[in-house]
């Protein structure tokens, strides 16, 4: 393996894992000793029995029998316990309004939104589904629901309408809480109207609740949709939270797969508190009077564990802010690091390589001296975008603490820990596993690689965050996360330990792309491609791209009635972005007359990509089609002339 860059970390952090190693063993070694002591991050309204019940594998459950409530550990202990006037959230509009919202204040706000549920017949176990923006009612709402029980699938709002009528057929979602439009980039999204068209295929919502953001006319259905405001107007409601168990289901969170539709993962609420409460504490070793903000959209897991879960149950004060991070100009994120002094900042190599093109001229702007430690999530972070932020946002006085995790992690499994003990950091590394966690790194046959070798990424043990199971599908979840391997968790990652026991995450080895850090099944894309009227082949794959990590390329074959036409392309683009959202939509949809295809009729996409990317196409003999991958090539030629033109 080449050399790699170690750094070292500036004396104040105290490099050196000495402490890590010790809690790292303890944590493997005294499985129920350690997690009982860790699970007193949280209040328990009853004691758990076992810590781990590991007898029906691979559905491990965690604190069995033990019961709390998640919105009574994110603010009735807080406003009872000395933070009742500390902010919880600073808020930060796309125009640049800002609301503050104290743990008493956001207490009160939940526990009135958790009245009007009930009033509106929403109880414990009922499904909802949430569909909002990055704005205050997003948290009340996840907090609302959680406080009465009610399990919610929270909808990324950048999602269409055939992904979002998808998760509430799924989910047998019985209401949708919304907002007319949401404001993105200077531009509204009519959210509103995207809901009315996903009920007309779904029939199991009843209500359907309405926020009021950008003020776009929208249509309230008689019977159905309700206004928010008018449904919580009682200031003063208090809500008895439900105690749950621990192994309760606290909300689906739909993530695309290498198969068929996304899968609907279940996170809990015992085990999955503990983890993430931990986790946020260890890796970023966040204090009292920090302003923590973690920059993602509240739609993705990394926004449900560490903008609203985690820094409540620690008290902490977080910036959220609306709207796009280069808008109105590509100082947004430092502009309010410096207005609000944040301490902890972290976000994803896709916002820190796109605010590299403009250069440091926007960074140099702002006075970055309040921030203490930087984070990065959802991609791997090459060494370059690494040292940039390291150098021009930390002033090569922060840690970049690489979090590597997944939906069904449930939060961090490799990072670095400001808390037990800071390595010295290594650009492109996410360091070491969290405590609990063990992987191993292995070939297809399941043998274990040595160091520097690259193979899958796999854990030998499960740790409390982990999800509970997929919704509606036991067995997929069985099949999908354990059958690879027996007894471990394979999570579809390449990585390579090197010689000094550091992990290397190296991207998905398998279908699913991601694209800005969004994860993206190619499958999802073909099935839209395909169910076009004009599209009868269709092979998606992702192209490498320095800004977004990877881009969509599509190759498809039209029916013959469409071939010829001009137009195709763009009303493709278009059906990519209404169906699935604009996230979705290909950067390259080239139309070509054959695809690669084995003797059994196959479309062999493996060959598609490398012949579009100019690689060896490896094993070609079974190969039906030979001509196929001349066309591939020419349209590709074709398509960087133009380009270049
Ligand atoms: O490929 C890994 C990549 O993101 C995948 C998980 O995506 P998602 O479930 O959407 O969760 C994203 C937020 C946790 C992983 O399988 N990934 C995530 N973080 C990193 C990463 N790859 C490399 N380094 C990371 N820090």
């Amino acid at each position: 393996m080449a050399e790699r860059d170690v750094l070292p970390v500036n004396e104040v952090y105290h490099p050196g894992i000495g402490n890590y190693r010790q809690i790292y063993r303890e944590s493997l070694e005294k499985v129920d000793s350690f997690w009982e002591r860790h699970a007193q991050i949280l209040d328990w309204h009853k004691r758990w029995d076992t810590v781990l019940d590991s007898s029906n594998p691979p559905f491990y459950r965690w604190f069995v029998n033990g019961k709390l409530n998640v919105s009574y550990n994110a603010l009735d202990r807080h406003v009872m316990h000395g933070r009742r006037n500390k902010a919880a959230y600073i808020w930060v509009g796309e125009d640049g309004t800002e609301k503050i919202v104290t743990y008493d204040g956001l207490f009160r706000r939940v526990n009135n939104l958790a009245q009007a549920l009930k009033n509106l017949g929403i109880s414990r176990g009922d499904r909802i589904i949430i569909y909002l923006p990055m704005i205050l009612e997003a948290p009340v709402a996840m907090l609302a629901a959680a406080r009465i029980g009610a399990v919610f699938s929270f909808v990324f709002a950048g999602f269409g309408e055939g992904a979002l009528s998808e998760r509430i057929e799924d989910s047998k979602a019985r209401m949708v809480i919304t907002a007319d439009g949401a404001f993105r980039n200077g531009k509204v999204v009519e959210l509103k109207k995207i809901v009315d068209e996903a009920l007309e295929k779904t029939s199991s919502v009843g209500t359907v609740l309405v926020v009021k953001r950008t003020g776009t006319a929208i249509q309230m259905q008689e019977g159905r949709d309700i206004w928010m405001h008018d449904v919580t107007e009682d200031a003063s409601a208090f809500v008895q939270p439900e105690w749950m168990d621990s192994n309760d289901p606290l909300y689906i969170l739909y993530t695309s797969g290498t198969t068929g539709k996304p899968k609907g993962a279940v996170h809990g609420n015992g085990g999955y508190s503990v983890w993430i409460a931990n986790t946020l504490k260890w890796a970023f070793d966040p204090h009292e009077d920090d302003r923590w903000w973690c920059a993602a959209d509240i739609g993705w897991v990394t926004g449900h564990s560490y903008i609203v879960f985690a820094p409540l149950f620690l008290g902490l004060t977080s910036t959220m802010y609306e709207g796009a991070i280069t808008y109105p100009a590509p100082d947004r994120l430092w502009e309010i690091v410096e207005r609000y002094r944040v301490n902890l900042l972290y976000t994803s190599p896709t916002a820190i390589r796109t605010l590299i093109r403009f250069g440091e001229k926007y960074p140099r702007m702002h006075d970055l001296s309040s921030l203490r430690v930087l984070g990065t999530v959802g991609e791997p972070i090459n060494p370059a975008a690494w040292k940039w932020y390291y150098e021009n946002i930390g002033r090569s006085n922060c840690p970049i603490i690489d979090t590597y995790w997944q939906t069904e992690t449930g939060g961090f499994m490799i990072a670095p820990s400001m808390a037990l003990g800071l390595p010295p950091l290594k650009p492109g590394s996410a360091t070491f596993p969290m405590p609990g966690v063990e992987p191993v790194i292995l070939d297809e046959n399941g043998h274990e690689l040595g160091a520097g070798e690259k193979g899958y990424i796999a854990y030998r043990r499960p740790w409390p965050g982990m999800f509970l199971t997929l919704n509606n599908d036991p067995e997929r979840f069985r099949k999908a996360y354990f059958e690879k391997y027996p007894g471990m968790y394979y999570c579809g990652d390449y990585a390579i330990r090197d010689a000094d026991g550091y992990y290397w995450l190296l991207g998905r080895a398998d279908e699913v792309l991601k694209v800005s850090g969004h994860r993206l099944g190619t499958i999802e894309i073909e099935d839209a491609l395909i169910s076009s009227k004009e599209v009868a082949e269709a092979a998606v794959f992702g192209k490498p791209d320095t800004v977004k990590g990877e881009v969509i390329v599509a190759f498809v074959v039209l029916k013959d009635e469409y071939r010829g036409d001009t137009q195709v392309v763009s009303s493709l683009r278009k059906r990519i972005r209404e169906e699935l959202g604009p996230i979705y939509v290909p950067e390259e949809i080239h139309v070509v007359k054959t695809l690669p295809k084995t003797r059994s009729g196959k479309i062999m996409r493996r060959v598609v990509k490398a012949v579009a990317l100019n690689q060896l196409p490896g094993d070609i003999s079974t190969l039906e089609n030979s001509a196929s991958v001349d066309e591939i090539r020419e349209a590709i030629e074709a398509f960087s002339k133009e380009a270049e033109g």
